[in-house]
């Protein structure tokens, strides 16, 4: 991208308020909290664009948690396609074996990186593992993934900020925004 983006002029519309995000972190806190009570969980983020939802999630929970990071990224694909190729960039530090896990992603689009993450985790001998997303855009979905904490379903739309980049911008916007078409078809 060569073009200086702008977080104020290149956002069409805010699809879900900061409040929105808010209150819906909330009440997934609620819910994790009280269905892995006395149990032993591990919240496994995949970066970079699930630091926000991670950070506001595991302070919703009311439980004790471990967390871990993970980076992964899809190659071979576009700015705004993913390929399905998913190389890790950034392993788990601790063992997984036994422990009950979540996964915590921004959005699942066409599933591909969850797919190849649910079984390389599988294979890490978990208790169990599960997936929590804030977003949810299914008009794009390629592989069926079984969701267990949903945020927002979203209309197939380029969606930035908390966490969604384009060009690695927008990751800082405290709301998720509509990017403007012009912005992703005429880069300059
Ligand atoms: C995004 C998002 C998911 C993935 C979802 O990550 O965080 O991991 O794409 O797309 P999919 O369902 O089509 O596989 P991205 O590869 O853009 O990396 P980032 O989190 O560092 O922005």
């Amino acid at each position: 991208m060569t073009r200086r983006p702008d977080l104020t002029a290149d956002v069409s519309e805010i699809l879900l308020s900061e409040e929105q995000i808010q209150a819906k972190v909330l009440e997934l806190g609620r819910r994790i909290s009280d269905d892995f009570a006395g149990r032993e969980l591990t919240l496994v983020s995949v970066l970079k664009g699930s630091l926000p939802f991670m950070a506001d999630l595991m302070r919703a929970i009311t439980i004790p948690v471990q967390i871990d990071l993970m980076e992964v990224s899809s190659y071979g694909g576009t700015a705004t396609e993913s390929s399905g190729l998913v190389r890790i960039l950034k392993d788990l530090s601790s063992s997984i074996d036994g422990r009950h896990v979540l996964i915590v992603e921004d959005i699942i689009d066409t599933g591909l990186t969850l797919n190849y993450l649910v079984r390389y985790l599988r294979g890490k001998n978990p208790a169990s593992l599960k997936i929590c997303t804030l977003l949810d855009k299914p008009a794009r979905r390629i592989v069926e993934i079984a969701i267990d904490y949903r945020g927002f379903q979203i209309p197939d739309q380029f969606v930035i900020g908390y966490g969604l980049d384009y060009g690695e911008a927008y990751r800082n916007l405290r709301f998720v925004g509509v990017l403007r078409p012009e912005v992703y078809t005429d880069p300059d």
